[in-house]
């Protein structure tokens, strides 16, 4: 008798423990989310703002600011043709050497 007491006296605790914390998560909440933090090194090359107006779009700098420093033009040209013709990135032909050419000399 002792321990049916016991479990209903624990089991009321347990529903009120339940029952306090859905109150807390009730409501709406707000979230600020941090400001984008990486952004392209600024430059005076003809690139910056190419690449700012076309890498920008899908995804983070941080794909960019990730890889790893001085691979050089090949390796930046690769990287421009592979999101031009693989993913779709919308880059006008002419804007590419530029592009390429500031990624370079920056990363
Ligand atoms: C149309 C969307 C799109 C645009 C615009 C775009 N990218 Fe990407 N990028 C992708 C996708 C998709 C991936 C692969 C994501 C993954 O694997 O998680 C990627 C990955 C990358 C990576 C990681 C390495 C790799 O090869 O996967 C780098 C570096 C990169 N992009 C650079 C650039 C640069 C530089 C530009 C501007 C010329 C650019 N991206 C524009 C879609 C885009």
């Amino acid at each position: 008798m002792k321990d049916i007491k016991l479990v209903v006296v624990s089991l009321a605790a347990f529903a009120l423990a339940v029952a306090a914390s859905t109150a807390t998560f009730a409501g709406s909440k707000e979230y600020t989310l941090p400001d984008e933090t990486a952004a392209l090194t600024k430059s005076h090359d003809a690139g910056y703002e190419k690449a700012e107006a076309n890498c920008t779009a899908c995804h983070s700098v941080d794909y960019i600011n990730t890889q790893p420093r001085g691979k050089g033009k090949d390796f930046w040209n690769a990287v421009v043709n592979k999101m031009m013709h693989a993913y779709g990135a919308p880059v006008s032909e002419p804007d590419v050497p530029a592009i390429v050419d500031y990624l370079s000399r920056n990363y």
